[in-house]
């Protein structure tokens, strides 16, 4: 069986790749050697294949003598390590989560129900590195799914609404704390219903403004506001997750000789761990709505078509509905104003589980297979 070693498991990503290797009893028929970067020889994880203990997860030797290396540790444990281990010879399968390797030349972005016959294709060819994609960009291709395979798009722009899960661990516990506060600041006039609600709203704002707003970690409020940048900037005045869109999808696709002009803004919001994206898109022809529906929603089993209904779509096309499961719905689909081949679409997902955690889990799957 494969020798597969897991290198950060206890991380947010990790542990929730290693709840889906459980649900899905993917440890069975696999030797799992669990790495740690700082406490080696300590009980390993019992997925139940009896004890073991940690390795450490920066000898090369011991990464080496694994089949597969499973990372969820992070860009600069993949900085560190991966050049090294390929130049001591080792020809195994590195799965990775971080984004540092997806643009080489020599590894495939994982998103199977997508690019599956591109996985089956580069594992012919001997590709040996594969890269879950940016999570923004894993959820609009698996919900718009239907519209690239009909080769409908010309042009994509997504505007997104990103969980604060998406910054990291810490962030998310920022974020209710923030709320927390606001709570906290205003609870007096808030339960008094005598109160005028433009005190109430001062008060508010006074306070996200203030110093005692607790964002260490976002550097400025989220909850009661929101964050129009994420990551570094390039010199195309996007943001790295902006430029990510077009590149990304594109690799995934197949079609980076004749890139879909994909850019959008990227846009932090206070919702937990489900990113939302509102897509404008330019079809290269006029498709009826109805046809749109059933494109989109056959496409895979994820893909939730919601009809551009004001009930449906205040219920199930949300980052609280959507939370915690693998359902990707796609709704407020309709024709806009600039003519017929323009038409919006309103998408959700979760960032850890289809954003990050189960592409590498399916293709740790497919290699097992
Ligand atoms: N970069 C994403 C975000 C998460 O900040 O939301 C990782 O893909």
């Amino acid at each position: 069986s494969l020798k597969v070693g897991i290198v950060g498991w206890r991380g947010m990503v990790g542990s929730v790749l290693m709840q889906r290797l459980k649900e899905e009893g993917d440890f069975n028929n696999i030797e799992p050697i669990f790495f740690t970067t700082s406490q080696k020889g300590q009980p390993a994880p019992d997925v139940g294949q009896g004890a073991a203990t940690l390795e450490d997860a920066s000898s090369i030797e011991a990464l080496a003598a694994c089949d597969v290396v499973l990372t969820c540790q992070g860009g600069d444990y993949t900085a560190e390590v991966y050049q090294p281990l390929r130049d001591s010879g080792w020809n195994g399968y590195w799965i990775d989560a971080a984004s540092s390797l997806r643009m080489a030349e020599d590894s495939v972005i994982v998103l199977d129900p997508v690019n599956r016959k591109m996985i089956d294709q580069a594992l012919e060819s001997g590709v040996k590195t594969f890269v879950g994609g940016n999570c923004t960009v894993s959820l609009m291709l698996l919900g718009l799914h239907g519209l690239f395979a009909e080769d409908l798009v010309e042009w994509a722009s997504p505007m997104t609404y990103q969980a604060a899960s998406g910054a990291g661990a810490r962030n998310m516990r920022e974020l209710i704390s923030q709320m927390g506060a606001i709570h906290n600041t205003s609870a007096a006039l808030l339960n008094d219903p005598a109160s005028a609600i433009l005190e109430l709203d001062k008060k508010v704002a006074d306070f996200i403004r203030s110093e005692d707003y607790p964002c260490d970690q976002f550097g400025v409020p989220l909850a009661g506001s929101l964050i129009p940048w994420i990551d570094k900037p390039m010199a195309s005045g996007q943001s790295k997750e902006e430029w990510k869109a077009q590149v990304e999808a594109n690799k995934i696709l197949g079609s980076s000789n004749q890139p879909v002009p994909i850019d959008g803004l990227c846009v932090r919001i206070g919702a937990m761990r489900s990113h939302s994206q509102a897509i404008t898109l330019k079809l290269k022809k006029d498709v009826s709505v109805e046809s749109l529906g059933e494109i989109i929603s056959g496409a895979n089993d994820w893909v939730r078509y919601v009809p551009n209904d004001r009930e449906l779509s205040m219920r199930e096309l949300t980052p609280a509905a959507v939370t915690g499961t693998m359902n990707v719905p796609v709704g407020r689909v309709r024709k806009l104003a600039m003519g017929p081949e323009y038409i919006s679409a309103f998408t959700v997902g979760d960032q850890l589980l289809w954003g990050a955690a189960e592409p590498l889990r399916r293709m740790l799957a497919i290699l097992k297979n």
